[in-house]
């Protein structure tokens, strides 16, 4: 894998006037399509005032919604604020299982002078799937997108009037 080309590839699809949203979506979508043997890549954002990770853009099956902090590898990878690799998902207790399907996991923070924006999760339906290379480009991606993320205008609160 040519990380530098990824890289730069990347760094193309973000365009500064549009939305922070759409920007991420594009940059998920191509994270997972280039890399291979992946089955779900995709964002959980932080809601400070409900200390709970929300679903966000992402590539794959439908994913479970809401995951609080602390809870499963996202929860706890935005609790600490660290990067958890998991190489064999059925080791890590209280692991959440969105699909049965995914055997490894990579997590990582997205954050910026110490506010949580969000996590980006990358599951594998193969073990062991995630190499030191691979796990050092995630997390300058997760640096990409803590850029992006907290130069946004405001923070995503589309909620439904009624909740
Ligand atoms: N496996 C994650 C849940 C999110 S899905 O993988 C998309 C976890 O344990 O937090």
């Amino acid at each position: 894998m040519n990380y530098s080309i990824l890289t730069d590839q990347l760094i193309s699809l973000i365009d500064p006037e549009l939305p922070f949203i759409s920007n991420l979506s594009n940059l998920l979508a191509c994270l997972h399509n280039e890399l291979p043997s992946l089955n779900w890549t995709g964002i959980y954002y932080y809601s400070n005032s409900s200390e709970t990770l929300y679903l966000g853009p992402f590539q794959g099956k439908p994913a479970c919604t809401i995951i609080p902090l602390g809870k499963g590898v996202v929860g706890t990878c935005a609790q600490k604020k660290k990067s958890i690799i998991v190489q064999n998902v059925h080791t890590f207790p209280g692991h959440i299982a969105c699909d049965s399907a995914s055997k490894s996991e990579f997590t990582a923070p997205i954050f910026k002078n110490d506010k949580l924006y969000a996590v980006l999760d990358i599951d594998s339906d193969i073990y062991s799937r995630f190499t030191e290379q691979d796990i050092q480009f995630l997390k300058k991606t997760a640096s990409l997108l803590s850029d992006l993320i907290s130069s946004a205008k405001q923070e995503i609160s589309w909620f439904p009037k009624s909740a």
